[in-house]
């Protein structure tokens, strides 16, 4: 694994999306590395959530405004005049975007173009790692595992939403961020990263499984399953978001070929059936039971979801590193001592120390 806490220190980061699961973390990890981060989100949404939990709040500057706000937004990179941007902040829920497809369009369509137009606007960004989603690939449930030029295309608004964010960081990148004008037109490089689900702790977003069998096996009820026999790819958090700090390094160092598309995705052990990773949860935590009930509504899932990830690995030199168990180990063992009032922020922390040591 590559030593990148160095290249960190002292930077000034933008992360938005700072309140939610994965942008806590990379909080989280950048203050611990000495960056000096600001961020851009809502409120956190849940209580607990894991930006109060590791209280970040007084360690870096928050903006608690909308994304669609184009106008504030670029206040906020005059103001703070960014090096490196991470752009995570989205309407993240399929089931959600079903509910209001238009607040998921125009908070992952437009904030993202907000985002990018306010780059272009100001002039202190050196690299932009807009991170996107693995559903952003037509998916003909095939089993083929997706390359960075697959077609691009979504069934419900959520995976359309992120769909059409590419195509618009691939316009904003030929257009106005051109690798083979960098350094004469402009000095940014810009790329985006298309992961998959992601477990860890301090994540409470509706909806995912991992808090949600937590929650039941604490409060000795049975784990309901929905959908047992959906395969799904499971990754602990900090695997992408390393590729995520990779590639911001890269961009930023003026490495022009890793502007573009990149996935970071399990390895094909990683893949689960829902009802695998309850039974190996469950397993781990020495407790617990569950029940099936079939969703029987007709909402839309996909089914099947596995990236090529040829190109990280090779180009940028990323890899998987914690298999499945030890991801659920980091998980489950991450509950359970929020849940027992341990010393979370120190938990938390030594899950970083390690992984990235
Ligand atoms: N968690 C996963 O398994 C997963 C998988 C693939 C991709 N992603 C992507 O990673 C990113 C982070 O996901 P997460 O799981 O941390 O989600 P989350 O729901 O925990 O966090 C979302 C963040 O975005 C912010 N946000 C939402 N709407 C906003 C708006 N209108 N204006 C400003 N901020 C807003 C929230 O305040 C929060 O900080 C998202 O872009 C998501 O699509 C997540």
């Amino acid at each position: 694994m590559e030593n990148i806490q160095k290249f960190f220190k002292n930077k000034k980061i933008l992360i938005t999306g700072h309140t939610g699961f994965k942008g806590a973390w990379l909080s989280k990890i950048l203050l611990n590395w000495e960056s000096r981060v600001v961020g851009i989100a809502l409120k956190p949404a849940t209580n607990p959530n894991l930006f109060d939990s590791l209280e970040i709040k007084n360690k870096m500057d928050n903006y608690f405004i909308d994304i669609r706000n184009f106008r504030k937004v670029k206040e906020i990179i005059i103001k703070e005049k960014p090096e490196i941007v991470f752009h995570l902040a989205a309407q993240p829920l399929v089931r959600d975007s079903y509910d209001d497809p238009l607040y998921t369009l125009e908070t992952n369509i437009m904030g993202t173009a907000n985002i990018l137009q306010a780059i272009k606007e100001t002039n202190t960004v050196r690299a932009a790692v807009i991170i996107t989603t693995d559903k952003v690939y037509e998916n003909k449930e095939s089993g083929r595992p997706f390359k960075e030029n697959d077609k691009l295309g979504g069934y419900d608004p959520y995976s359309a939403s992120k769909a059409a964010a590419e195509i618009t960081i691939d316009s904003y990148i030929k257009s106005f961020f051109n690798p083979v004008d960098y350094n004469k037109k402009h000095r940014t490089l810009i790329a985006s990263a298309r992961a998959g689900n992601v477990i860890g702790g301090g994540d409470w977003g509706n909806d995912r499984l991992a808090p949600d069998l937590i929650k039941g096996v604490l409060k000795n009820k049975k784990v309901i399953i929905r959908n047992p026999d959906a395969i799904r790819p499971w990754q602990y958090v900090l695997e992408p978001l390393y590729g995520y700090l990779l590639l911001a390094k890269k961009l930023y160092e003026g490495k022009k070929e890793f502007s573009g598309a990149w996935n970071f995705g399990p390895n094909s052990r990683n893949f689960l059936t829902v009802k695998e990773f309850i039974e190996l949860a469950l397993k781990i935590l020495n407790k617990g039971d569950y029940i099936i009930k079939r969703d029987l509504s007709n909402k839309h899932e996909a089914k099947l979801l596995k990236l090529n990830c040829d190109k990280a690995k090779k180009n940028l030199g990323w890899q998987q590193i914690l298999d499945i168990n030890k991801t659920l180990k980091l998980t489950f063992e991450w509950y359970k001592s929020f849940y027992n009032k341990e010393d979370i922020i120190n938990i938390t922390d030594q899950q970083i120390k390690k992984f990235f040591n």
